[in-house]
């Protein structure tokens, strides 16, 4: 559905020359939620307004199903922009217009016949969750409910493929919540392509099917979003991936010669509780658990174990090799929390 083809876009400011994209190519498949990660500043704004050319790219090419939309203007410009709806962080509403008329102008601006108006603008509500809502201002709304009427206004032309730069980053955990529910609805009954950049990897696991990271206009890294956040390889997707499933080392933690730290990654349903007592009684050694969690990323558990074994050192050898051969992955750790070593 849209392919960004070594895409370069850079900006001068003051004399300055700013490499906003840095040769970004990415592959976005029909009906796919697909993310794009990365600190402030990497580049991500710049590159989904490529998609729309609403920042015409210095270099490389746009393919949206399959056509070159690079060279577009005029009205075949215009025409391709109605294929794609955009919602922004500041839901961008017009505030002198009623909910129902924000909705409206949209359908209108796009020639949409006057009997049908009302009729669509009640279905778009409805796929909102906003029903109530069609005849208040958006002053009187919650942000969470602003952005449901920017999600509608957006669908209005029935777009193909909907454009979301930060549409979470405004709102509190609940509201953020109620819109990855909606987009997930719409994107499961519409098969409207999906493209979400965000910086909070909180939401990325929630609702993205791949992810891409970006990091100082480049992507360095692309991939399913259970094996970013289970394998991640660039040191910018580590970064962020570790501020989801962060683990602390207790302060002030001491470790004695016959003691080692170890951090446990596991997937799937499997408990863990099972392979500690296990070691506990196969291997001389004894088991401490300092800190465990379990996240899901779409759907899928991930979990962290972070425990301390004391015993002789070819017994907690053994433990060690018995555990890595058990889990996904297995770390040693320092004292500090640092130094990790990946054994297994
Ligand atoms: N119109 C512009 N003129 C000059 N520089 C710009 C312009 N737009 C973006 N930039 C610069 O390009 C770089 C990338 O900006 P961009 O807004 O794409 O980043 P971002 O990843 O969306 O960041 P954030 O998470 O803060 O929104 C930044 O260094 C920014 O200052
Ligand atoms: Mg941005």
């Amino acid at each position: 559905m849209i392919v960004l083809d070594k895409v370069s876009v850079s900006f001068k400011q003051k004399g300055r020359i700013i490499s906003a994209v840095k040769e970004a190519s990415l592959t976005v498949a029909k009906g796919e939620i697909f993310g794009i990660v990365g600190t402030s500043g990497a580049g991500k704004s710049t590159l989904v307004r490529v998609i729309n050319l609403l920042q015409p790219p210095g270099s490389g090419r746009v393919l949206i199903g399959g056509e070159d939309i690079t060279a577009f203007k005029g009205a075949s410009l215009r025409n391709m922009r109605l294929k794609m709806g955009m919602i922004f962080q500041h839901f961008n509403l017009i505030s002198g217009a009623t909910v129902y008329d924000n909705i409206a102008f949209a359908l209108k601006a796009n020639c949409c016949p006057e009997a049908a108006i009302a009729g669509k603008v009640h279905a778009l509500l409805e796929q909102v969750n906003l029903t109530d809502k069609a005849q208040v201002y958006p002053a009187s709304l919650s942000g969470g409910q602003k952005q449901r009427v920017a999600i509608a206004r957006a669908l209005a032309n029935d777009p193909e493929i909907l454009l979301c730069d930060e549409a979470t980053s405004a709102l509190d955990l609940e509201n953020t919540e109620e819109i990855i529910r909606i987009l997930r609805r719409i994107n499961k009954e519409t098969s409207i392509t999906i493209v979400f950049i965000t910086h909070e990897m909180d939401v990325a696991r929630k609702l993205f099917d791949r992810i891409a990271v970006m990091a100082d206009g480049e992507i360095v890294e692309a991939g399913d979003t259970y094996q970013i956040f289970t394998e991640p390889r660039h040191p910018m997707s580590q970064a962020l991936v570790s501020r989801v499933l962060n683990i602390e080392v207790p302060e002030h933690l001491e470790l004695e010669a016959s003691e080692e730290l170890l951090k446990i990654t596991y997937t799937g349903e499997k408990a863990y509780e099972p392979l500690i007592s296990k070691v506990s009684k196969e291997f001389d050694v004894l088991v401490d658990i300092l800190h465990g969690k379990i996240e899901y990323i779409q759907g899928k558990p991930l979990g962290v174990l972070l425990i301390k074994l004391n015993g002789p050192e070819a017994e907690i050898v053994n433990a060690r090799s018995y555990i890595a051969g058990q889990v996904f992955k297995l770390e040693r750790l320092s004292a500090g929390g640092k130094g990790e070593e990946r054994i297994g």
